[in-house]
């Protein structure tokens, strides 16, 4: 019997049988506000584990992932207070430096507090993530890394266990580009004795507030926004406070909605941390509208197809390669979408196609033919992403579109239904 916190973490009977129902082939007009990204938010949260003291984050989206996150920060011992959107961490209480497998398997994220509790505590305990809806998830690199570091990693038990009396600074190359693998690094880093060089570091928009929120707590990192990252270790961190920068797979899931169906204007958007969407969008023929922080974006006679192939940032995001197969099956013609960052991150095909979709998959190369009309259907939630590309389509296709396991979609999209309501959708919760 899992103790009672832990139990909050599963999705209970009522999440998983939650749907959302769609009618749909409606015009989306009108603005919608993006939440702060879940993917900055979390590495955020675990740096909060380095201080002996009190945080404040704004700007925080009300996710599962982020409710899961404040669970395992509780967990080792922090305590925390959530406000509205602010979320307030006090690392001074921390005193148990372990991570259980019931609270890891629910998030992959989870692992980010391995670097962090080894670099304050010299132990850490934390289960492997094990896979994931698409496959195999390794975490090789942020062990690879924590070695160089001088941790001594060993696997027990499913957990991995690393030890350092102090970490020492070395140079660490990475032969993959691996946002969490970065970030784990960066945090033990941050306190090891001496400097460290990374090399190949990940340079995504979220890496790059992690490293902002460390240096603004007395860290010092230089190259930030670079693959080269230098980082002269201190002794200790004080508080800081920061403001979440925006979701730009929110953001991009909005504006390919606006160029499937209508005309919507994205607030709090970062149009910097999405060159490459935004210039395939004006591809297919969207019109786009950049502000400093607004995109404004609107459909056009015809979505002209065109293909993209995923690639470690700037390049386009693998987690908006979904929303984009979704997209492209409105198109008037034939479009490639490959995926190399993931080679089997296509559960959302099958489903898709149950909505009257073309696609054929060639090993991680899906080929989408557009089509004039696609058919609601039932369909079911696989992961986060699948998800926002089965609500893309069931917005599209004429009649009912039924989608299951709808707590997919809450784990990292704050308010969904709320926000495709108020541009005009009929989208709604239903328990079964
Ligand atoms: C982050 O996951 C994101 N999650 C993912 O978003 C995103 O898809 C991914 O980066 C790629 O951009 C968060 O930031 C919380 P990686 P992460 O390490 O860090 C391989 C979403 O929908 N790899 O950059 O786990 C790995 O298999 C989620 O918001 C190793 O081989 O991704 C993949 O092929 C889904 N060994 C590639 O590197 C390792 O030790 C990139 O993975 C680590 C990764």
């Amino acid at each position: 019997m899992l103790p009672k916190t832990y139990q909050r973490l599963e999705p209970c009977t009522k999440d998983i049988m939650d749907k959302l129902i769609i009618d749909g082939g409606r015009e989306l007009t009108g603005e919608v506000n993006i939440s702060g990204a879940k993917n900055a938010v979390l590495p955020i949260m675990t740096a909060a584990l380095l201080v002996d003291g009190q945080v404040c984050i704004k700007r925080v989206p009300r996710l599962r992932d982020t409710g899961t996150m404040v669970k395992l920060l509780e967990i080792v011992g922090a305590r925390t207070e959530l406000t509205g959107d602010v979320l307030e961490i006090d690392g001074s209480t921390v005193n148990n430096p372990e991570a259980p497998y019931e609270l890891v398997k629910t998030m992959r994220a989870s692992f980010y507090v391995l670097g962090p509790l080894l670099a304050r505590f010299g132990r850490a305990k934390v289960s492997l993530p094990g896979g994931c809806a698409w496959g195999p998830r390794p975490v090789d690199l942020h062990l690879k890394g924590l070695e160089k570091l001088g941790a001594k990693i060993t696997l027990e038990g499913g957990y991995i266990i690393a030890e350092a009396k102090r970490l020492k600074g070395n140079r660490i190359r990475f032969e993959i580009s691996s946002v969490g693998a970065t970030g784990n690094i960066i945090m033990a880093a941050a306190l090891a004795d001496g400097t460290s060089v990374i090399e190949n570091a990940a340079r995504e928009p979220e890496i790059v507030q992690l490293c902002e929120f460390i240096n603004l707590m007395g860290g010092k990192i230089n190259g930030v926004g670079s693959d080269e990252l230098t980082i002269t270790g201190v002794t200790s961190l004080k508080p800081a406070n920061i403001t979440v920068i925006p979701d730009r797979i929110e953001a991009g899931t909005f504006l390919m909605a606006g160029a499937m169906l209508g005309d919507i204007k994205l607030i709090n958007a970062k149009a910097s941390h999405l060159t490459t969407v935004l210039d395939k969008l004006e591809a297919t023929g969207a019109v786009i509208d950049i502000n400093e922080d607004s995109i404004r974006i609107k459909q056009t006679s015809e979505i002209k197809p065109v293909d993209v192939t995923t690639a470690v940032y700037p390049g386009f995001p693998t987690d908006l390669q979904a929303q984009w197969i979704a997209m492209m099956s409105k198109s008037t013609g034939t479009a490639v979408i490959t995926d190399t960052i993931y080679q089997d991150r296509f559960a959302h095909i099958p489903e898709l196609s149950r909505l009257g979709a073309n696609i054929r998959l060639e090993k991680n190369e899906a080929i989408v033919r557009g089509t004039e009309r696609l058919k609601g259907a039932p369909v079911m939630s696989t992961d986060i992403r699948a998800s926002a590309s089965l609500i893309l389509a069931g917005l599209a296709a004429q009649g009912r579109t039924d989608i299951s396991r709808v707590y997919h979609i809450d784990r990292g999209y704050e308010n969904i239904e709320q926000k495709f309501r108020n541009l005009g959708a009929a989208i709604r919760r239903e328990s079964e």
